[in-house]
């Protein structure tokens, strides 16, 4: 079965997400960041492992996928899957010119299938554009054994509202109007393609869904995983979960005072969990 949208491989297929420049200043890009050190929560579960076997589902023009496999290519082998095969050729040529060992699959998450299992399942921004978000998520939780670690990035239903909101306000203006009023709020994007896709992707999306912290654990402790940290409580250890369910609330109040501020906070949260 599967719950893929139509209308979103429609939207990415005819303007990939995060793809802006040319091979080269991809390539450059890739060189330049270890994305360990962008997410050292990342880089924490990384070190508990000798050699790794990651996936990303939806993972775009494989960005996150080429870079693990550049910075650390003796310790990891990553793989990529995203239905949209205009990313997947993209990300394929990158694999080349870099000489990377990275795997790319152009399939649905819903009807992608391996026996291989992985130590460490990544998916970000991805699952809330699916026609069903925990369906979704019980499917590339099927990837994983014990012991292994998901990072999982979701749109959040308190801390995502003022941020609609204040789209929704201006629903009767231009593209243009909204683009620029975009660009008020991200303001570390110079590049004007980079923001655009990135404008295009949190403004003008056909299909997203808005999750709760206390939603998601329900649907992974279902799975049988452990849940380890979020973004919400900035990845502390969690002693008590309904502690966090009850502060994920005032994320809704965080953001509104974000946007009043102009701000960016899109309303994104990472949950981090391990398989039992
Ligand atoms: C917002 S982009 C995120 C890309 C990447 N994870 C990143 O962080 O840059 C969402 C991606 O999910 C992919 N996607 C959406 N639904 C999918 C599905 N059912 N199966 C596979 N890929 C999917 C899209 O093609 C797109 O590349």
């Amino acid at each position: 079965m599967t719950f893929k949208n139509e209308k979103v491989l429609d939207f990415y297929e005819k303007l990939p997400f995060n793809i802006y420049g040319d091979l080269k200043s991809a390539e450059e890009q890739i060189k330049k960041f270890d994305p360990l050190v962008i997410y050292p929560e990342l880089k924490k579960i990384f070190k508990k492992f000798e050699r790794i076997k990651i996936i990303d589902f939806g993972c775009g023009g494989g960005w996150l996928v080429n870079s693990i496999s550049y910075h650390h290519r003796n310790k990891a082998q990553v793989t990529g899957v995203d239905f949209n095969p205009v990313v997947i050729d993209y990300a394929n040529k990158l694999k080349k010119k870099l000489n990377l060992n990275s795997k790319f699959y152009s399939s649905d998450l819903f009807t992608f299938q391996s026996n291989i299992k992985y130590d460490l399942i990544i998916s970000l921004g991805v699952l809330h554009h699916t026609n069903n978000c925990h369906e979704a998520i019980k499917h590339i939780c099927k990837s994983a054994c014990k012991n292994s670690f998901l990072f999982l990035g979701l749109y959040h239903k308190y801390g995502r509202e003022p941020f609609l909101n204040h789209f929704r306000d201006m629903k009767d203006k231009s593209e243009d109007f909204k683009f620029n009023e975009y660009k008020k709020l991200h303001k570390n994007i110079n590049d004007e393609k980079k923001l655009y896709s990135w404008f295009r992707d949190q403004v003008l999306h056909p299909h997203e869904t808005q999750h709760s912290f206390e939603e998601i654990s329900k649907v992974l402790i279902k799975e049988r995983f452990s849940i380890l940290s979020c973004s919400i409580n900035r990845f502390n250890k969690i002693q008590n979960l309904e502690e966090v369910f009850s502060i994920e609330k005032e994320q809704y109040q965080y953001s509104l005072n974000k946007i009043k501020n102009c701000e960016y906070f899109p309303g994104f949260f990472i949950t981090i969990a391990k398989k039992e």
